[in-house]
């Protein structure tokens, strides 16, 4: 029997959907995006949500929705770096709501993650696995054994005093125009600092920079493997699909 559902990433940047096979753990057709809108707030952002489902196939599916802050029970209690009205705001209920739709929502690393430990880099790894999305912010999801910790937020690990997604996300290369080697020096810091933490089997990297891992992750010097994300852009979208189909099936 088909397995099937939407899955829908919002980003600082983007938002991109599609439908999504979860049999095979990959999109149908073809992945539609749009512009986040300036400032993302919450009826602009549900409102480009609202039009991007008008263009995918119309079926039953259920929604999935990933985004980038914490969220506990549907309620977004975050905002790095979208409007501050999401803070407290029931997004589940919103989205539902406007959309006409049973969605379910979930923070965008741990939707990243639980696609590559579903269908991409962490399948049949056993003990902990860390996810990292390097994109806007940096995002983090944390797994032991297949089960995801839920919202662990690791981007804003405070070192030498500073919140260090602002040193050492993609957006922080990109702002201070950073070469590689300069980069993979702050990454290096970082995952350290995790390592140090947390002591993972397993370090994923995600988020679209990672297209280009050959150029930083080989100077990073870890004792466990870091690997890209083999999802790729893809990956936020597969595991709202995911979590939004199991719900559904519960
Ligand atoms: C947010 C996280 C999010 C990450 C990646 C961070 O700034 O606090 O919730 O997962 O960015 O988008």
């Amino acid at each position: 029997m088909a397995k099937h559902a939407i899955g829908i990433d919002i980003g600082g940047t983007g938002i991109k959907g599609a439908l999504v096979d979860l049999k095979a753990g990959v999109v149908i057709g073809d992945r539609i995006r749009h512009e986040t809108p300036e400032g993302a707030n919450p009826n602009d952002v549900v409102e480009v949500v609202r039009k991007m489902l008008a263009e995918l196939p119309r079926n039953h599916s259920s929604v999935g929705i990933c985004f980038p802050s914490i969220v506990r029970h549907g309620v977004t209690l975050s905002a790095a770096n979208v409007a501050k009205d999401w803070i407290g705001l029931d997004a589940a209920a919103l989205f539902s709501e406007k959309l006409k739709r049973h969605v379910h929502i979930l923070n965008d690393a741990d939707a990243a993650g639980v696609a590559e430990i579903k269908f991409g880099a962490g399948k049949k790894i056993k003990g902990t696995v860390m996810m990292t999305t390097l994109g806007t912010g940096i995002g983090t999801a944390l797994f032991t054994n297949g089960e995801l910790v839920p919202n662990c937020e690791l981007g804003h690990l405070e070192i030498g005093g500073v919140d260090y997604e602002t040193k050492a996300a993609y957006s922080a290369m990109e702002r201070e125009n950073l070469s590689f080697e300069t980069w993979a020096n702050r990454l290096q810091v970082y995952f350290s600092t995790l390592e140090r933490l947390f002591s993972p089997d397993l370090f994923i990297v995600g988020g679209g920079i990672s297209k280009q891992h050959e150029q930083f992750l080989p100077l990073l010097t870890l004792n466990a493997p870091i690997v890209p994300a083999s999802k790729r852009n893809n990956a936020g979208i597969l595991g709202a699909a995911s979590l939004a189909y199991k719900i559904s099936k519960n």
